[in-house]
């Protein structure tokens, strides 16, 4: 069963919820990213909750213990349904289980950004090891920390169902029809492929956000993974 979720980077609440209104029904799932917050991003989600949506928080945390669970706390406290935390060692996978407390927040562990190859690891980190390996240890880590699922590319899926367990939630994106533009995408698959290799959701930004019917192309990402939810 595959899911859409839609990435509105976008710079105000504003914009982003023209967008929200013209899609309507046919989404039930936000992401919300890095842009808006460092500008009306906690109107937009409380205004996203009031109209009955869920809310995917993309602030990718990465800090000290102490204070990745403080923060995890207050996206609790917000109504947050998604939350990411890079997945940077036991410890700070443990405080953000524990900021978590009993709230609903769903935890997603980021492993290895996509934008980041063997070599980069290597001469840049010091890190001998490959992507795929790296991301399946890093994902592993956090599912057996009490993570609810992770950010992974489509690519990475089959890699890594197999050693999580079955309700670890595999959130994809990077997903593209074969006629869109990729953007910055590097690494791209199509809404039915990914459904197909086990993601949980796809993230679906620009093709559906910047385009001149939003409804009608979330509906056609939506009849894609369809296909395989029968
Ligand atoms: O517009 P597009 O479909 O490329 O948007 C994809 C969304 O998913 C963006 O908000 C981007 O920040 C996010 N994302 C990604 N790759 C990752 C993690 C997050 O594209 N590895």
């Amino acid at each position: 069963m595959t899911a859409l979720i839609v990435a509105l980077d976008f710079a105000s609440c504003r914009d982003a919820l023209t967008v929200v209104d013209k899609i309507g029904e046919a989404v039930g799932v936000y992401k919300v990213g890095p842009e808006l917050m460092f500008g009306d991003g906690v109107a937009l989600i409380k205004e996203l909750k009031r109209r009955g949506k869920s809310v995917f928080l993309d602030a990718k945390l990465h800090d000290i213990p102490n204070t990745v669970e403080k923060a995890v706390a207050r996206a609790a406290l917000l109504g947050v349904d998604f939350l990411t935390v890079h997945s940077a060692g036991s410890e700070i996978l443990r405080a953000a289980v524990r900021g978590r407390g009993k709230s609903r927040l769903k935890l997603l562990a980021v492993s290895v950004l996509t934008h980041v190859g063997a070599s980069e690891l290597l001469l840049e980190h010091g890190m001998a090891v490959s992507v795929s390996k790296l991301a399946r240890l890093r994902t592993t880590l956090a599912d057996t920390l009490g993570f609810d699922g992770a950010v992974l590319s489509a690519n990475e899926l089959p890699l890594i169902k197999p050693h999580v367990s079955g309700d670890f939630a595999m959130v994809t994106p990077g997903i593209r029809f074969p006629g869109d533009a990729p953007g910055d995408q590097k690494r791209i698959a199509t809404p039915a492929s990914a459904a197909s290799a086990g993601a949980t959701y796809i993230v679906v930004g620009r093709p559906i956000t910047r385009a001149e019917d939003p409804a009608k192309s979330a509906n056609l990402f939506n009849v894609a993974i369809i296909g395989d939810n029968q």
